[in-house]
């Protein structure tokens, strides 16, 4: 608590006696405050809005607003002063009234000097204590997610510092992943958290696509360029410019177009389809794709100089079953998305049902996770999601004894760290049973709360307890 610098606390002492004020104003100045003066209650509300002081001072009786008023009014607005009500010497009930109200404290009068400056400087390391929080906070809250990506798994929160390092760096970057892993919001996270926000993001399907027209979709054609091309047309690059492009499934892109595209990486100009002249371009192109592109090299299908060309930065998205611990916040975000959008406000899962979502596999991913939600909270009568408004493949087929996991990729029957997994699990239950709580989950799980600490670091489980 000493270590705490709580000098140069910005202090307003709001009382209409002047030489009381006078008196205080010159005390917390020579205690290195910086002090203002308001000498009615408006006076006082007004620089309580426009300054945000640590510490209020506030004279009970006061011209304009009385100092309760004022105290009312300024926890309305949300200020996060720490407040100190001064009452007259026989007002004990007023003192303890501004307390339940919100004050810090209050003092009677006479004032004593030193009480004076303890209390200010013990309100101003309280409210210096409260910022400290509220910034550890929101910075942990913006850990959960990544522009529309959610989760705070240790591998999600590690993809985030990975791409928090892109957003200003304009380099080519290859996002993999399974199918529904969320490769498309790290695409337009990466665009829309950046300094090219304002400019276009544009993004160009390759699979639907075939060659010929690809390569005009990229780089345009000139009027006449080929039969049916009656005026000239722009191509996604050059439309981009000043922004991002976003190539999907560019595993699917045939060899003549790749051709093209590594020119363009390494010139950064387009040419239109029967153009003469090269256009200089400026956008970050980011590729995406869930097969395995090496593979593709080997296989003489996808060129070898434009997988280095593209895969500057890899950005792999985990698919969901590695990261379990994601899933109540997935699940949270999309009760509350399709809530909104069905008019269904307020639905929760059932604890087993939870169960069930933590158990099964997800080889579709958040995708798949997120059509589950939807049709559950269609088909939801009441507040609460059961099990039976799961998909069948989803609930496990056999009691919670002999559980089959369906949608399993491959299943190790390795003893170790198949009761590894279960405890993991099981850890996940109790503090998702227990509300965050440790020590009650400790209690659901008949460990000590130490051991369940360790066992949190263990499996990578911290925060999951902060919900
Ligand atoms: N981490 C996440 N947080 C919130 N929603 C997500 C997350 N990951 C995926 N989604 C949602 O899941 C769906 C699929 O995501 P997206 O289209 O980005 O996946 P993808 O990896 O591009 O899949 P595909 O390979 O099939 O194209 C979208 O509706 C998306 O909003
Ligand atoms: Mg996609």
């Amino acid at each position: 608590m000493e270590a705490r610098d709580t000098e140069g606390a910005k202090v307003l002492v709001a009382d209409d006696d002047r030489s009381m004020s006078f008196f205080l104003t010159e005390l917390l100045r020579s205690e290195g405050h910086k002090v203002l003066q308001a000498f009615d209650g408006l006076e006082c509300f007004e620089l309580i809005k426009k300054e945000e002081p640590d510490v209020v001072l506030l004279d009970v009786r006061m011209p304009g607003l009385d100092g309760l008023e004022v105290l009312k009014r300024a926890k309305e607005i949300g200020s996060k002063a720490q407040f100190i009500v001064i009452t007259a010497f026989d007002s004990k009930e007023i003192g303890v009234e501004a307390i339940r109200i919100g004050a810090f404290d209050y003092f009677p009068k006479p004032l004593d000097k030193d009480e004076v400056r303890i209390v200010v400087k013990r309100a101003a390391w309280v409210k210096a204590l409260e910022e400290e929080n509220i910034a550890l906070k929101a910075q942990r809250e913006s850990r959960a997610r990544f522009g529309g990506l959610i989760g705070k798994s240790k591998a999600m929160r590690a993809l985030y510092d990975q791409m928090e390092m892109l957003l200003d760096v304009p380099v080519t970057v290859l996002i993999t992943g399974e199918s529904g892993t969320g490769k498309e919001l790290a695409a337009e996270a990466l665009h829309y958290l950046g300094p090219r926000k304002d400019k276009p993001f544009v993004k160009i399907n390759c699979v639907a696509i075939p060659d010929s027209l690809l390569e005009s979709e990229l780089f345009g054609h000139e009027k006449g360029a080929f039969t049916g091309a009656v005026e000239r047309k722009l191509g996604k690059l050059e439309r981009a410019n000043g922004g991002s492009v976003l190539l999907d499934e560019i595993g699917d892109m045939g060899l003549a177009v790749q051709a093209k595209l590594l020119r363009f990486l390494q010139e950064h100009t387009v040419e239109r389809l029967g153009g003469s002249g090269s256009i200089p371009v400026d956008v970050r192109v980011m590729a995406s794709t869930n097969c395995d592109l090496m593979e593709r090299v080997r296989e003489g299908r996808f060129r070898e100089d434009l997988y280095y060309r593209l895969n500057v930065v890899n950005l792999r998205l985990p698919p969901l079953r590695e990261r379990p611990e994601d899933v109540p916040f997935l699940v949270e975000h999309f009760l509350e998305k399709f809530g909104k959008a069905f008019g269904k406000k307020g639905i929760k899962v059932s604890e087993d049902t939870m169960e069930i979502l933590l158990q099964y596999q997800w080889p579709g991913n958040v995708r798949e996770l997120e059509n589950a939600i939807q049709r559950a909270v269609v088909m939801c009568k009441g507040k609460l999601i059961t099990p039976e408004l799961l998909p069948e493949h989803i609930r496990p087929a056999e009691g919670p004894q002999g559980r089959i996991h369906k949608g399993a990729q491959e299943e190790t029957l390795d003893l170790s760290s198949r009761l590894e997994e279960l405890e993991k699990k099981l850890i996940m239950e109790a503090l998702s049973r227990a509300g965050g709580r440790r020590q009650e989950a400790a209690r659901l799980l008949n460990v000590t709360r130490q051991t369940l600490h360790n066992k949190i670091l263990k499996y990578g489980l911290e925060g999951w307890d902060e919900m």
